[in-house]
């Protein structure tokens, strides 16, 4: 499936040809990144109140045109795969529905707007509510433009991509850089169209996107928000390039 918004840049490789920026989900192993994917570390910017209000990049981090993520959530050189999947048996069986966005989503009409939620890939990363409400409770007030431009905000950062909104029946994304964001104590944010290829074979080609790192999604290889349960740590280990694996 592809959506407004999706398109990524295409690295242009040493033969001259171009390779797509696409992340491999590898069965009980990691995921295999190509196409010189950049890679940078995330952190929500959060109110006095621990609500989410936006999002910071913290760190780019160095890494070759071809490499592999952690999937299992046990590797020692995070975010990049280690081979301990291999060591810990690790089962990354792919439970997410094969069906795309467009099928799971329920809309939620309002005015000059339509909100679409697809609860099953959302990340619970919060920026949907804050302690006066949340974007459910606004779309009914959308007549008001303040709200309505307030609720857009809110969805347009939303990691996951569960939310998303239509105006005059048109998909809007927000213009999001191709590249992975691996963001501090959860999963990694795939942005810009990035191909993320399934064990099924099937594409998932969005303006993002948020995939399970933990090892503890009920919906792999989607993030759930099973991370934050898990008690699930990683935020940073300062120059991960030496680190990072080209093996299995
Ligand atoms: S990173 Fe695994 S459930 Fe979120």
């Amino acid at each position: 499936m592809t959506t407004p918004g999706s398109k990524a840049d295409s690295h242009r490789d040493t033969a001259g040809g171009t390779k797509p920026m696409r992340v491999q989900v590898t069965d009980d192993g990691p995921y295999l990144v190509t196409g010189q994917v950049p890679l940078s570390r995330r952190r929500p910017v959060v109110s006095e109140y621990e609500e989410p209000l936006t999002w910071q990049t913290t760190e780019t981090i160095g890494a070759p045109p071809t490499y592999r993520l952690c999937r299992c959530g046990a590797s020692g050189r995070k975010p990049f795969c280690d081979g301990t999947h291999a060591k810990i048996d690790f089962d990354g069986t792919e439970t997410a529905s094969p069906s795309d966005y467009d099928a799971r989503a329920k809309a939620y009409p309002g005015t000059g707007i339509t909100m679409r939620d697809d609860r099953s890939v959302c990340e619970h990363a919060g920026f949907c509510g804050n302690r006066v409400t949340n974007v459910w409770k606004m779309v009914a007030d959308t007549a008001d433009t303040q709200i309505r431009a307030q609720l857009i905000a809110m969805v347009e950062r939303c990691p996951s991509g569960a939310l998303t909104y239509e105006v005059a029946g048109e998909v809007i994304e927000p213009d999001l850089r191709s590249g992975i964001g691996v963001i501090d104590d959860g999963p990694l944010a795939v942005t810009g169209g990035v191909t993320v290829a399934r064990g099924d074979g099937s594409e998932e080609v969005r303006a993002r996107v948020t995939l399970c790192r933990c090892g503890q999604s009920a919906n792999k290889p989607f993030c759930d928000g099973s991370h934050s349960a898990s008690g699930f740590r990683d935020a940073g280990m300062g120059d991960n390039a030496a680190h990072a694996s080209t093996e299995p």
